[in-house]
């Protein structure tokens, strides 16, 4: 059995949430950062846009506010989103000085080519080419190699948290650490730990299609959620317009940015669209345009629709997306000829842990930033590009919040990993088949657009579901793929509730049956005592 790690500080997660805490802290705390794939894995270095921020005199705090607020369909947290883009031109500077090599533009007052994407009424998005996040996370985890206070554990997956509640410790509940799978080791290691912030991402891996990497399976949403965290508003998934359509590219995003430098949308017969669905055309907010693609892809029974770059010169689409002109290529589609065939596929988690403004959750000694965190920016419709920049002001904000904190005595002894009652299964097939039904009718019954008979079917289907993840996770061996279900099996769960409790449209929940946005906006909140059983 090994022994237990000690840690100031555990950050699990490793995309640009969890790496700009950790390069934020002070140095003399000892902090353990996990990852359950390689150091820099997750969504971020597969972001293409950019980070949105207020960077020219032009712009103004006031102005990225109100695109933020129109794309959240009234939903936002406005001191959420006021935090957020006040802080945003330091953030993207931190970067600079970090060393993030952004597209230069000598026109621009910051030196930094700005681009533009849906919603955005101006141009205000820096990037790296069409391979941003790719930049970011290149630079962060060259930063970060030679700390010293940090202890790398990549290839371990977080499976619990560990609470003075659950250790039956008397005082007020607190996280004191939690349980990694060592999947090279195949055993559990226990960490004791003063602050634990989860860093874990998304859970686009809900739905069968999706533009996120394979290990967005709501992790930390749904440990948070075991550990008596409340979530907000996890009825809100964004399906991005604009994803390559073709058997053998899984998950391949085509940019907004796309559209951003004049992309136009056509139907199979090369005509436009948009224009019937909203004036500002293919730059419309996300929801609507994904919509808008789903509606017509249904009336004229097509595979997909098309996006179309053309007619920018060659030298243009070379210099401005580079990586999906090859990556489009590989597949034998010349971007600079011929339009693009592309469908919606499940992109961003809006919802997420509810925390305040520092990334504090319900429970003390846990903070949660990025896309698992729900702050209240994003309402309900992320704005293009708000992501990244909201994990890198609410990771500064975890890291100055915790540094003020007084240090944390550890409890003395935590139990080990019991596996004592399980044995190894022999059925993994179970778990494949599970992870495809799942996706499967999230897919079919809670994507795009709603009804109220859809989601009661969803809801049917997820407890058979939950019961026997429960029954295979209570009998045999831990694995990645049986903590990713187990995970996923709660996020669709809470998905589903949200979905069902929120009786109107409004952002990305459109639901047949109530067509209307209610005059007045509020959250959907699921509490500790909502969950049935684990
Ligand atoms: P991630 O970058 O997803 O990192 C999650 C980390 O948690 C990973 O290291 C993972 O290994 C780890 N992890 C998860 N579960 C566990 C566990 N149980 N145990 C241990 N480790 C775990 N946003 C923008 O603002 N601009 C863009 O241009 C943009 N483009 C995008 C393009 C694509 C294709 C995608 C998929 C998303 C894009 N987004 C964009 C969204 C944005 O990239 C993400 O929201 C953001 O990167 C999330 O960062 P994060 O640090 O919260 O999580
Ligand atoms: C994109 O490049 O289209 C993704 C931007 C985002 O998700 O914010």
């Amino acid at each position: 059995m090994a022994a237990p790690l000690d840690f100031d500080v555990l950050i699990i997660g490793t995309g640009a949430a969890g790496l700009t805490l950790a390069l934020s802290l002070p140095e003399h705390l000892k902090i353990g950062l996990v990852s359950k794939g390689e150091l820099g894995g997750g969504s971020t270095a597969w972001a293409q846009g950019g980070v949105a921020a207020v960077l020219e005199t032009g712009d103004s705090i006031e102005e990225h506010i109100q695109d933020t607020e129109v794309a959240g369909a009234g939903l936002c947290d406005a001191e959420a989103v006021r935090f957020t883009v006040e802080h945003s031109a330091e953030a993207i500077r931190w970067l600079v000085d970090m060393g993030v090599p952004f597209t230069p533009d000598a026109a621009t007052e910051l030196g930094l080519h700005l681009t533009k994407e849906g919603g955005h009424s101006r141009r205000r998005i820096v990037h790296a080419a069409d391979a941003t996040g790719y930049a970011i996370t290149a630079t962060l985890t060259e930063q970060i190699a030679n700390a010293k206070n940090v202890v790398f554990l990549p290839q371990h997956t977080a499976v619990d948290l560990i609470t003075t509640e659950k250790l039956g410790l008397s005082g007020p509940n607190r996280c004191v650490g939690a349980y990694l799978y060592s999947q090279l080791e195949d055993c559990v290691i226990t960490c004791r730990v003063g602050h634990t912030a989860l860093a874990t991402g998304g859970a686009s891996k809900a739905y069968l299609y999706t533009s996120n990497p394979d290990g967005s399976t709501g992790d930390g949403i749904a440990m948070a959620w075991r550990a008596g965290c409340r979530l907000a508003n996890m009825e809100f998934n964004q399906f991005h317009p604009t994803c390559l359509y073709h058997p053998h590219a899984k998950s391949f995003l085509l940019s907004e940015a796309i559209r951003g430098e004049g992309g136009r949308l056509l139907l199979p017969d090369g005509q436009r669209f948009m224009h019937r669905f909203d004036e500002r055309l293919e730059l419309a907010p996300r929801d609507i345009v994904a919509r808008a693609i789903d509606h017509e892809m249904k009336r004229l029974g097509a595979d997909s629709l098309f996006l179309d770059i053309s007619h920018q010169s060659a030298e243009f689409i070379a210099e401005h997306f580079p990586t999906i002109q090859r990556r489009c290529l590989e597949y034998g589609i010349d971007i600079t000829r011929e339009p693009i065939p592309v469908v919606p596929a499940a992109h961003y988690t809006c919802g997420g842990i509810k925390t305040d403004l520092h990334g504090q959750t319900d429970l003390p000694g846990l903070f949660a930033i990025g896309e698992c965190a729900h702050t209240g920016l994003h309402g309900a419709n992320r704005l293009a590009s708000n992501s990244l920049l909201e994990c890198l002001v609410f990771g500064r904000a975890a890291a100055q919040c915790i540094a003020a904190l007084p240090t944390q005595p550890l409890p003395q002894e935590i139990p080990p990993w019991d596996e004592s009652r399980v044995t190894d299964s022999d059925e993994d097939v179970v778990i494949a088949h599970n992870w495809d039904e799942l996706r499967r009718f999230m897919w079919d019954y809670v994507g795009i657009v709603r009804t109220s008979k859809r989601l009661l079917r969803a809801r049917h289907r997820v407890q058979l579901l939950k019961d026997e993840i429960h029954e295979f996770y209570s009998n045999y061996r831990i694995s990645n793929d049986l903590l990713e279900l187990r995970n996923l099996v709660a996020i669709a769960e809470a998905i589903i509730e949200s979905a069902i409790r929120r009786k109107e449209s409004r952002g990305l929940h459109y639901t047949l049956d109530y067509p209307e946005a209610d005059g007045k906006a509020q959250d959907t909140v699921l509490e500790p005592m909502d969950q049935l059983h684990q």
